[in-house]
């Protein structure tokens, strides 16, 4: 043991814990042992997810709300029932406002379709404006540049400070009388920065605009309150907390699903259709067109169940203990640069970094060669890396399973790979 993981508190019993979780055990390159830091990608699925999983296909599988017989209403009330799980893990105020997507960028569409296609007061037109920020996945730039496009609306967004954090000194210039969406991320997939949302939200109420926020990177690691947050819309995904891929979430106020217009048209989403024109069913069912990811949403509830019985703030101190001495660790390697900030305050437990000048994907490579899995690249959020004049990072990112000695076992790696590199 290293000194510096003498003193780590807060951490969970991952012993335990990644006996749930098959694929860690798992070696490659003749019996290197996995060492997985790539959970902010996706996460690994605990035996519990995959048990649900396959328990519904072998017991249970059947359209929803459709069928009058026995399995279909078992398979109704399964999806049903996480959905309810899921209200809960976020605290709605209703189930019905928490919205089956595929994943966080469909609810992200999801939300700026709804805005594009609104009525007054709502609507996006070129008298107005968007806001987003330079930190973000591009599934929260995109879509919004296609609204933008598409309606002649401006598009803005908070620059980046040096240190990795949303530069709000000119809040009030960004967000004005003429904003009618901020869209931004909690917690940034590549930075780690946790994003100061109250003062964002605080603006954005004074001026009527209504807030989006991304929480792709913070439903896996920490208490996520929808109520306590106070924005209008939430968007996740499950993969990331240990569900399965295919599946996402968009929450929204209730008023607003009532109000808006659904993006998707087709079958469970109605309430009568003609020839000449339909009517809608009350929300989520509006925004869920078709047969929607039933296995899927029931393996997220059991992941819900599976994260609330360890307990998020527990989920949430052993990741700040884990990325605390992942920041003091990687921090000794000569070389090395935490793009982000390089402490654990204010941070979610995914760092990225350079090597001097060792191009990130050979660092993937080498790292790979010994067991150990990190994302290189852009990660999907182009514009930071263009923020930092670098080409791309190195980044690992660490969940509930991870350990210190995961952490001693990337430093190690990436001594390996500077002498390689020469
Ligand atoms: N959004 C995922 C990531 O950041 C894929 O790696």
């Amino acid at each position: 043991m290293t000194d510096a993981r003498q003193g780590l508190t807060g951490l969970l019993d991952t012993e335990a814990i990644r006996k749930d979780f098959p694929l860690l055990d798992r070696t490659v390159h003749d019996g290197k042992k996995i060492v997985y830091l790539d959970s902010a990608a996706t996460s690994q699925k605990p035996r519990q997810v995959l048990d649900a999983l396959n328990t519904y296909y072998e017991r249970h599988n059947a359209n929803v709300h459709r069928g009058v017989y026995t399995i279909a209403e078992e398979a109704t009330a399964l999806y049903e029932g996480a959905r309810d799980k899921v209200a809960a893990f976020i605290n709605a105020p209703s189930r019905d406002e928490v919205i089956f997507t595929k994943n966080a960028s469909e609810s992200l569409n999801l939300v700026a379709n709804m805005l594009g296609w609104a009525d007054e007061p709502y609507r996006v037109d070129r008298d107005t404006e968007i806001v987003t920020t330079e930190m973000e996945h591009h599934s929260n730039i995109v879509p919004w540049q296609l609204l933008a496009q598409r309606t002649g609306a401006k598009l803005k967004w908070f620059g980046i400070t040096d240190e990795g954090r949303l530069d709000l000194s000119n809040i009030d210039e960004i967000i004005t009388e003429k904003t009618k969406i901020v869209s931004f991320t909690l917690v940034s997939n590549i930075l780690g920065t946790v994003n100061p949302v109250e003062q964002i939200i605080r603006r954005a109420q004074q001026v009527g605009a209504l807030v989006c926020i991304d929480a792709s990177q913070a439903a896996p690691h920490m208490v996520l309150d929808v109520q306590a947050l106070q924005a209008d819309f939430v968007a996740f995904t499950g993969h990331k907390m240990v569900g399965p891929t295919g599946i996402g979430v968009l929450w929204g106020r209730q008023e607003l699903l009532e109000d808006l217009p659904p993006f998707l048209g087709g079958g469970e989403m109605i309430e009568t259709v003609s020839m000449h024109s339909s009517t809608y069913a009350p929300a989520p069912h509006k925004f869920e067109a078709g047969t929607p990811p039933i296995a899927q949403a029931v393996g997220l509830g059991a992941a819900v169940d599976y994260l609330s019985a360890i307990g998020m703030e527990k989920i949430y101190q052993h990741e700040k203990a884990i990325t605390e001495y992942a920041v003091k660790r990687l921090l000794e390697v000569p070389d090395l640069r935490i793009i982000g900030p390089a402490t654990a305050e204010d941070r979610g437990a995914t760092i990225s970094f350079t090597l001097g000048d060792i191009h990130p994907h050979d660092v993937g490579q080498v790292l790979d060669e010994l067991g150990i899995a990190v994302r290189v690249g852009h990660h999907c959020a182009r514009p930071v890396c263009l923020r930092y004049g670098i080409p791309a990072t190195t980044r690992a990112s660490f969940y509930l399973y991870s350990t210190p000695a995961e952490v001693d076992a990337l430093v190690d790696g990436l001594e390996h790979v500077r002498n390689f590199f020469g």
